[in-house]
């Protein structure tokens, strides 16, 4: 009797275990001013369906445009809304991009089909866009638990579960048991709640089942990213599709590559210690704003730095060298520039946080943070005007 109550309660405990993916609707009964901003952020809107949401398309469609070779009928799904906007069919049970994209900076068309010779995957395609899946090549890292075998969604977007783990267990009876918390997963885990989707990488396994993906198909927050992701490899000195020759990245949604490489990924710091991805009021879902957001580890005296001559001139002035309040006071101008290429001439900041040095412009073409502002002086102004800094190091800053 007492043995078949314990095999009854395993087999209920393994049952309960497997918990199933319910969709973020059935967090906002609990969680519901959590639900409320999150349901604001980008992250939430990055796929739309035009039918439902009209004003997602940003451009005006009925204007012609030589590169706009389909009509708004067309639109399945549309991605996107801060730097371009890509649109996209559905064809049997899946969809495929259209052939034209928005540039929102510039509010132009632009085409849109992914070169030869540029993402891994490109080779193991055909060339037009119609037979180029997104549910094999986008749509792992647009939507939660997507099933490739069956092309469905439990949603679009990144929903609560994409980041908290299948949520039934604890909608049905609520504990901190039964619901993954990133910040109590160790720092590599719980970077790599983000990293799934924010870096540029590969599955170790190619084919899967027959199909070329570029996602980490089956990976679940918790689990080691490693086994499902192989972040994009680099050689120093090699300016590649991905990186520049020092190793910082520079192409867009390699957040990731960037930061395992910062003092700061190794001191246990999360992508989430300066974003609340659930939204706030500043730029990127800050917890601070972009001018401030540094200073809540990097104050006066911090032993994280940075680390000036003497107490008396430990503030940030005497760190930059610009005045308060300018930009060139701002950390992230010289630790975060503008280097990635999202689109065009369209950059996103780079998270190495390092200073690249403008001798390394000179030297290996990769653009430094100096030279950004000061674009009509040279690389040697630069670095002489850092000699000039005594409280810098001329073996690295320079
Ligand atoms: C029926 C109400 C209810 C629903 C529905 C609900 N939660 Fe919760 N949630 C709670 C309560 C209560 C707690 C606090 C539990 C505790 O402290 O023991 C909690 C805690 C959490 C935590 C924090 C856990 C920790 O370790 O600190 C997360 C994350 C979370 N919920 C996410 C979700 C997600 C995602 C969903 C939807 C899939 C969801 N919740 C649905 C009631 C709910
Ligand atoms: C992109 C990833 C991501 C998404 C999407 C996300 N969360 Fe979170 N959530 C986190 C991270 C990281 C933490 C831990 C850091 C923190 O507290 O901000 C967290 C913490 C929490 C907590 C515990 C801390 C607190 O504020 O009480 C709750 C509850 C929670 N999330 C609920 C939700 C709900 C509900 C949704 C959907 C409406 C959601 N989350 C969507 C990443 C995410
Ligand atoms: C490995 C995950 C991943 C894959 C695969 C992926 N994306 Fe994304 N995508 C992201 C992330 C993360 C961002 C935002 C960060 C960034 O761009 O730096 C993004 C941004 C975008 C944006 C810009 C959104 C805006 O508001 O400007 C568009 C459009 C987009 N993706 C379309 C696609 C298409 C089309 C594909 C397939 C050909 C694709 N993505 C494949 C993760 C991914
Ligand atoms: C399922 C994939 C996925 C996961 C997981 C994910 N992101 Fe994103 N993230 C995206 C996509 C896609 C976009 C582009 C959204 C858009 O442009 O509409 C994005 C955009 C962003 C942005 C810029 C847009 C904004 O909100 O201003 C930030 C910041 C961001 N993500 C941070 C994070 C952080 C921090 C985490 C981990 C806690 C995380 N993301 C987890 C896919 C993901
Ligand atoms: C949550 C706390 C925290 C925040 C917020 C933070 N930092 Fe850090 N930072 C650290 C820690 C911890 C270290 C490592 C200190 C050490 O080496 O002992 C560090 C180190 C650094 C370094 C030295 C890196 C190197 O390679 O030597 C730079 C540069 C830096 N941070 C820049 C920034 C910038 C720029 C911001 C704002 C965008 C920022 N930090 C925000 C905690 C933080
Ligand atoms: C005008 C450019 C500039 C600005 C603005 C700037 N830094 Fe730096 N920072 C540098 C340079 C140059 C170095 C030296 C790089 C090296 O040694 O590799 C450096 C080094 C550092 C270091 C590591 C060395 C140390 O002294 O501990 C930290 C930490 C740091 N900066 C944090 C910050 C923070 C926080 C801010 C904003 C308050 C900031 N920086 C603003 C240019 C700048
Ligand atoms: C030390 C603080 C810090 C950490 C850690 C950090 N970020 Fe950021 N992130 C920023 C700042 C500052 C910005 C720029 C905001 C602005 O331009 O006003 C930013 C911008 C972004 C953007 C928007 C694109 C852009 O450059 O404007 C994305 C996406 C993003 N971060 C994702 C991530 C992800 C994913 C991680 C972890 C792998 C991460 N961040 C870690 C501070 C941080
Ligand atoms: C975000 C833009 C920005 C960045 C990044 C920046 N500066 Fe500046 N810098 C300025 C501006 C604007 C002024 C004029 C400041 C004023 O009026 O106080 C200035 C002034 C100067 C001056 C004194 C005036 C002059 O032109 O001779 C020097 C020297 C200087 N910067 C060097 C540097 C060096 C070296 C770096 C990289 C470590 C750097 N700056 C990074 C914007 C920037």
């Amino acid at each position: 009797m007492f043995a078949l109550v314990t095999i009854l309660v395993l087999l209920f405990a393994s049952f309960s275990s497997a918990a199933t993916y319910t969709g973020s609707a059935a967090c906002r009964t609990c969680h519901a001013a959590t639900y409320a901003r999150w349901q604001k952020t980008p992250m939430a809107n990055i796929v739309r369906d035009p039918r439902e949401h009209p004003d997602a398309i940003l451009p005006d469609l009925s204007k012609p445009d030589p590169l706009v070779n389909f009509k708004k009928e067309d639109i399945g799904l549309v991605y996107g809304s801060i730097w371009k906007q890509r649109y996209f069919k559905k064809v049997g049970d899946d969809y495929y991009p259209l052939d034209a994209q928005w540039d929102v900076t510039h509010q132009i068309w632009r085409a849109y089909r992914v070169a030869d010779n540029t993402d891994w995957w490109v080779k193991f395609y055909p060339p037009e866009n119609a037979k180029r899946p997104t549910s094999a090549l986008c749509d792992g890292c647009h939507s939660t638990n997507l099933n490739l075998q069956t092309k469905t969604v439990t949603e679009w977007n990144v929903g609560c579960e994409r980041c908290h783990g299948p949520g039934s267990d604890h909608v049905a009876k609520p504990s901190r048991a039964n619901i993954v918390n990133p910040a109590r997963l160790d720092t590599v885990a719980a970077n790599d709640t983000c990293i799934q989707c924010h870096s540029q990488g590969q599955p170790p396994q190619k084919p899967m089942n027959g199909v070329y993906a570029d996602w980490p198909v089956g990976y679940e927050v918790g689990k080691n990213l490693r086994d499902f992701w192989q972040l994009e490899e680099h050689k120093l000195g090699e300016t590649t599709f991905t990186h520049f020759a020092d190793g910082t990245a520079h192409k867009n949604r390699m957040q990731g590559n960037d930061f395992v490489q910062s003092a700061m990924y190794a001191h246990g710091v999360t992508c989430f210690s300066c974003h609340d991805v659930h939204g706030t009021d500043n730029r990127a879902q800050l917890i601070k704003p972009t001018s401030v957001v540094c200073l809540e580890c990097h104050g006066p005296s911090s032993p994280n730095g940075p680390h000036a001559p003497s107490i008396e001139t430990q503030t940030q002035e005497a760190h930059t060298h610009h005045r308060a309040g300018t930009p060139g006071n701002d950390c992230v101008s010289c630790h975060m520039p503008k280097i990635a290429t999202q689109l065009a001439d369209v950059n996103v900041r780079s998270h190495t946080f390092r200073f690249v040095p403008p001798s390394m412009t000179k030297l290996d073409k990769v653009p430094n943070a100096c030279n950004a502002c000061h674009a009509d002086k040279s690389t040697d102004w630069a670095s002489d005007a850092l000699r000039t800094w005594k409280d810098r190091s001329p073996w690295r800053a320079e």
